[in-house]
């Protein structure tokens, strides 16, 4: 082979490798994401979440929140399994983040997607508790990478996974997050606090209300509502009579119309319920359990909460993933 041939031969390798390379980056992470993109897609996802229900508040700012955790159960993978009872009332919310997608579909998977409309979510929420963008004390710092895969089927799946129950107390649902996400038990505290955004519907878990008066903002209410005694907690049956009972802790004080699960007041109180939901004990003579030092932390200062609610929530968001990549400044490709 003459001096000029090895060089063509050279040339048409690099080529080669060069178009080997781009298929790569085209069939595993769609295509380069930059922080452009990141903002203008935030934005869109910002604008829907913004829309008011004719109660005045935001539904898709906490449905956003929820779907990014019930994605990432089994391994973040913008499939949700609607038929599962535990995944009812989300529909409505991954209808209409699906529908925005579609306008970015060639630029992220949609498990990335759903990501980024958690953390938007989560922002905006803090925002709405009166906290500045971005501001370290009050916003959760959350920084998305993607490079999540869908599932083939995306954005719908038969597999089921498993959840949390409602109606058990700490011990469960400490274990379910150690062994699904990998959490320490004060993790688990925390990325729970996410119930102050947003409510229960009837038509949905069974339960029903609020946990805190305002369920746009995120901030650490969740957790001194549920310390403060003179709301009067009791447990209720939501479902009278109902085939499928569904207890849950109403405030009667007349202070505000909210509620607690098992599985939040749980948390502060050891509750020991029985195999129906239904509590061993009352809210004034309930033993405290073993999580209640950490309660009692976050119900002190939002600043301890939004610091460990924002590491949590990003450690989820990430859950079993083992390639994802910043968002980059300029575009290369
Ligand atoms: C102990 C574990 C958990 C249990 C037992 C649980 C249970 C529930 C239930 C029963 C509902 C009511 C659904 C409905 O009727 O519409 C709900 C709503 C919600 N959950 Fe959780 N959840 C847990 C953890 C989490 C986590 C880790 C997050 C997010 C990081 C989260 C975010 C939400 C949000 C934002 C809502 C309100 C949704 C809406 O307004 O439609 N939850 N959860």
């Amino acid at each position: 082979m003459t001096r000029h041939q090895r060089l063509e031969f050279l040339i048409v390798k690099i080529m080669l490798a060069g178009l080997f390379f781009l298929g790569l980056v085209f069939h595993t992470s769609y295509c380069q994401l930059t922080i452009t993109d990141v903002n203008v897609i935030k934005g869109a996802i910002r604008q829907a979440i913004d829309a008011r229900a004719p109660d005045g508040f935001r539904p898709l700012l906490a449905g956003a929140v929820r779907l990014a955790f019930h994605d990432c159960v089994g391994g973040c993978d913008g499939c949700i399994n609607h038929n599962n009872a535990d995944n009812a009332g989300l529909k409505v919310y991954s209808d209409q983040l699906d529908a925005i997608y579609t306008n970015y579909s060639n630029k992220l998977s949609r498990a990335d997607f759903y990501a980024l409309a958690g953390i938007t979510a989560v922002e905006r929420g803090a925002e709405l508790a009166g906290c500045p963008p971005g501001e370290r004390q009050c916003s959760p710092q959350i920084t998305f990478r993607y490079g999540r895969v869908d599932c083939p089927t995306s954005p719908n799946t038969n597999i089921v996974q498993a959840f949390p129950d409602a109606h058990r107390g700490v011990g469960d649902q400490v274990s379910f997050f150690s062994r699904e996400f990998e959490f320490t038990e004060r993790e688990t505290i925390a990325i729970v606090g996410a119930h102050t955004l947003g409510r229960a519907h009837t038509g949905a878990s069974g339960f029903d209300g609020r946990w805190v008066s305002n369920p746009d903002a995120l901030d650490h209410t969740f957790y001194r509502f549920m310390m403060e005694g003179d709301r009067l907690w009791a447990q209720v049956d939501n479902t009278p009579g109902g085939t499928s009972r569904r207890y849950q802790w109403e405030a009667n004080a007349g202070l505000d119309d909210v509620m607690m699960l098992n599985a939040d007041i749980g948390m502060f109180l050891d509750i020991q319920p029985d195999a129906e939901g239904v509590a061993s004990c009352g809210y004034f003579d309930c033993p405290l359990s073993s999580t209640e030092g950490i309660v009692a932390e976050y119900a002190q200062s939002n600043p301890v909460w939004i610091a460990d609610f924002g590491a949590a929530f990003n450690k989820m968001i990430e859950n079993k993933q083992n390639a994802l990549v910043e968002p980059s400044a300029v575009l290369f490709m």
